[in-house]
């Protein structure tokens, strides 16, 4: 079966055919970031524009790209939730009037579960399941219970920003693009980069607590960089800013972040194994999802954890781990077979409703 995915949930405009739920024939991704550039941040309503701007484009170069004609698709599938609402509904609606127009079935897939599958997709066919699931990207970042590709039940996740939206504001304050992780990975990985050069706070939160926080952490990078803001009796603002930084001390607090960074998540993922533990909750496998599963050193420290507790961790493949619809179409497969498609009611929602 050869599905069509399509994901539009924040800026990246992104179309794949993948059949029998694991051989990706095209994956094609069309960022925003330029667009995005000069605001630093995504602004949802040109996101909105410029997926409806470059949908035909896009879903013509997933079917040419992997070698077929539209009548060889048999199903569509959309990543319709969650996200920013007005980017889902350009997607939904070109799902539906594809599946209409071909006389397919339409099937939608929630994001967040797609990241986390994506990471099934390198588990071979291994049994995965029951499973902790851990999604790391630049609108979360939670700790789930899977006992299927669907059935994920919450254990805990962040209280104030997502760990990529750290990365993205912490490289914001070092004067580097868009989007951040990147750019830290790479600064933090160059020779002589110190990370232990300054002791940024590790969120742990209470004792149990499988919760996340990295506002803390962004903060005393923002006084590292800036130095404390002067009171507002004197005229408030900061007193300088990343220009003054020499370059080992640029390269030195991306690595000293990025640590403090990939330890919160090791300290929780830790904790999850107890609470595990605590409640016979017998998991197979770690699965790993989200835009920041690309890191290099997370993705060395969760290899080790693996390692050293005899569990297997699956992490996507790299062209996988951002936004992207392969991970949409591959899912949808999985869907598909287990409860049937949905029909021309399917709606976008901003939260998981389902
Ligand atoms: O999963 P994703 O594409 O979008 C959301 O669903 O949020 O994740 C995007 C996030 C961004 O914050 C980006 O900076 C981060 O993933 N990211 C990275 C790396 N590559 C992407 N963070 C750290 N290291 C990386 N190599
Ligand atoms: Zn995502």
């Amino acid at each position: 079966m050869r599905i069509l995915g399509i994901e539009t949930s924040c800026d990246e405009t992104a179309a794949a055919v993948v059949e029998d739920g694991e051989r990706v024939l095209s994956n094609i991704v069309a960022s925003q970031y330029s667009l995005h550039a000069e605001y630093g941040g995504v602004v949802p309503e040109i996101a909105s524009r410029a997926h409806a701007k470059r949908m035909m484009p896009i879903l013509q170069a997933s079917v040419d790209e992997a070698g077929l004609q539209w009548a060889d698709i048999d199903a569509v599938a959309v990543g319709h939730q969650p996200g920013l609402i007005g980017s889902l509904l350009v997607g939904v609606a070109a799902a539906k009037a594809l599946a209409w127009s071909l006389g397919r079935p339409l099937i939608g897939i929630d994001h967040l579960h797609a990241h986390l599958y994506a990471a099934r997709m390198s588990a071979e066919h291994e049994d995965v399941y029951p499973a902790l699931g851990l999604l790391v990207s630049g609108g979360h970042t939670a700790m789930y219970r899977c006992t299927g590709p669907t059935e994920l039940e919450r254990l805990g996740g962040t209280i104030d920003d997502a760990i990529g939206e750290a990365f993205d504001k912490v490289a914001s304050i070092l004067g580097l693009g868009h989007p951040g992780g990147p750019a830290i990975d790479q600064l933090a990985g160059q020779d002589g980069a110190d990370d232990r050069a300054y002791d940024f706070p590790i969120s742990r939160l209470d004792k149990d607590s499988l919760d996340f926080s990295y506002s803390g952490l962004k903060t005393a990078v923002l006084y590292a960089v800036r130095g404390r803001p002067r009171p507002k009796s004197d005229g408030g603002g900061f007193v300088k800013d990343h220009s003054s930084l020499t370059d080992a001390q640029r390269r030195d607090i991306a690595a000293s972040f990025q640590r403090a960074a990939c330890k919160a998540i090791m300290i929780k993922l830790d904790r999850a194994v107890q609470v595990a533990r605590n409640n016979q909750f017998e998991y197979k496998s770690v699965l790993i999802g989200g835009g920041v599963s690309a890191n290099t050193r997370l993705r060395s420290e969760l290899l080790a954890f693996g390692k050293a507790r005899g569990t297997p961790v699956h992490m996507p493949p790299m062209s996988l781990c951002v936004d992207n619809a392969a991970m949409i179409a591959a899912l949808a497969c999985q869907v598909y077979q287990d409860r049937g498609a949905d029909d021309l009611t399917l709606t976008a929602s901003p939260s998981t409703k389902r």
